[in-house]
């Protein structure tokens, strides 16, 4: 477990403080579709300034490849913040250039400023020390509250904190505390449940978790390489044979640790991946030919919401089925309900399974979701995470 320094163990009083946020937030036409990443970058925001510190806040947006593109612009954030906190934030033209240098340098105590998009130099994602050297000079400490970003080790996330002072904000602190709260020392019994098209890009939570756990569900198109595996037909449903031999050497390694592996027992299939496709639900864990898994059925439902109405913990990541259309959402609605109604400490890892949660209506019902998707995804393996990594010790 992490035991990092955060804000409140340095003084920032009338100190220039650089804080790396994540904004990477959706948008739509110019317009931002879903604020949650701003939100939840308030209270470092708002300690900072209460505390008369001169706020400097830094974000990616976007991949622009290095150069300098508005469509990629952080002016939609600048403006979203100046509402929620209900002052100005203004924006810089750009990172470290004068326009950054002038604005940061004129910055009065309490006052924050945003500087332009850190991807828009390519010397960002390469982490380049001299990059990070001219933007670390732009303040006095450095800050980093972008858990969603943590899992990138660049120049704004982890390079600058060689040359500053450099602690965490409360997202990073509240995020590791519950994550890795959960995994350390869980409520029982400790249910995971993954989904998600691909157990390739699962590997490395399922093994940390079957440490862990006492049951593990496994739903979503990452099912089906299990049904494979056990030798069960799947029609034309994804599935990764290259895997199997991992997916059976997982499931033994669960029958030998005494965790539960639960997969669907039915299924919602259709001929085609598509929103209108012709459905049918089926009670069989075999797949016809020329048809395709897309949810799991009602009795695996049923089965996943007995084995969560129990659980002291549950971590989900993923989704049942294709979630996004009507007709094969039914499986990752009824484990969202499942959760919270279960009374469980909840923690649902970001990306997918957050906008499922949020869009399904049960996000108010949760413990946690969390802000990040690599980044609560490469947490859940266990990995070290490089923009929390590079930050200092707590004293003794
Ligand atoms: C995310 O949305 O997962 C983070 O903001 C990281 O973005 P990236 O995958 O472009 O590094």
């Amino acid at each position: 477990m992490y035991n990092k320094k955060t804000i409140e163990d340095i003084e920032v009083s009338g100190k220039k403080v650089l804080v790396r946020c994540d904004f990477n937030v959706p948008m739509k036409d110019d317009v931002i579709t879903d604020d949650k990443r701003i939100v939840e970058a308030l209270p470092t925001i708002k300690y900072l300034k209460n505390h008369g510190a001169r706020v400097i806040l830094c974000s990616h947006m976007g991949r622009p490849k290095g150069e300098f593109n508005m469509k990629y612009s952080l002016a939609p954030v600048a403006a979203r913040l100046s509402e929620l906190l209900a002052c100005e934030v203004v924006l810089a033209k750009d990172v470290i250039g004068e326009d950054a240098k002038a604005k940061a340098a004129a910055l009065k105590d309490g006052e924050i400023l945003l500087i332009e998009n850190v991807r828009f130099h390519k010397e960002e994602e390469k982490n380049d020390p001299a990059f990070a050297k001219e933007l670390a000079s732009l303040a006095e400490i450095y800050v980093n509250d972008a858990f969603g970003t943590a899992h990138r080790a660049h120049a704004s996330t982890a390079g600058v904190a060689d040359y500053l002072p450099a602690v965490c904000g409360y997202l990073i602190q509240k995020e590791i505390s519950i994550m890795g709260g959960a995994l350390a020392d869980p409520r029982r019994p400790f249910v995971a449940i993954l989904g998600g098209a691909k157990v390739s890009d699962k590997i490395g939570v399922i093994n940390n978790l079957i440490e862990k756990v006492d049951t593990l569900i496994i739903g979503g198109g990452m099912a089906y390489t299990f049904f494979r595996a056990m030798g069960n037909s799947t029609g034309t449903s994804i599935c990764e044979e290259d895997q199997l031999d991992l997916a059976r050497s997982l499931m033994e390694k669960a029958r030998a640790k005494g965790v539960s592996f639960l997969l669907p027992v039915d299924n919602v299939i259709a001929r085609k991946y598509a929103e209108d496709a012709t459905y049918m639900r089926i009670y069989s864990d075999s797949i016809p030919d020329g048809w395709m898994g897309l949810d799991i059925g009602d009795k695996t439902q049923e089965l996943f919401a007995k084995s969560i109405e129990g659980a002291g913990t549950v971590v989900w990541n993923g989704p049942m089925g294709v979630s996004e259309w009507e007709h094969f959402a039914g499986g990752t609605r009824a484990v969202a309900k499942a959760i919270a109604e279960s009374g469980a400490i909840s923690i649902i890892g970001g990306g997918d399974s957050a906008a499922a949660v949020e869009k399904l209506g049960f996000a108010d019902q949760m413990t946690h979701i969390s802000t990040g998707g690599g980044a609560s995804l490469e947490f859940l393996e266990g990995k070290e995470l490089p923009g929390i990594a590079c930050l200092n010790e707590k004293d003794a």
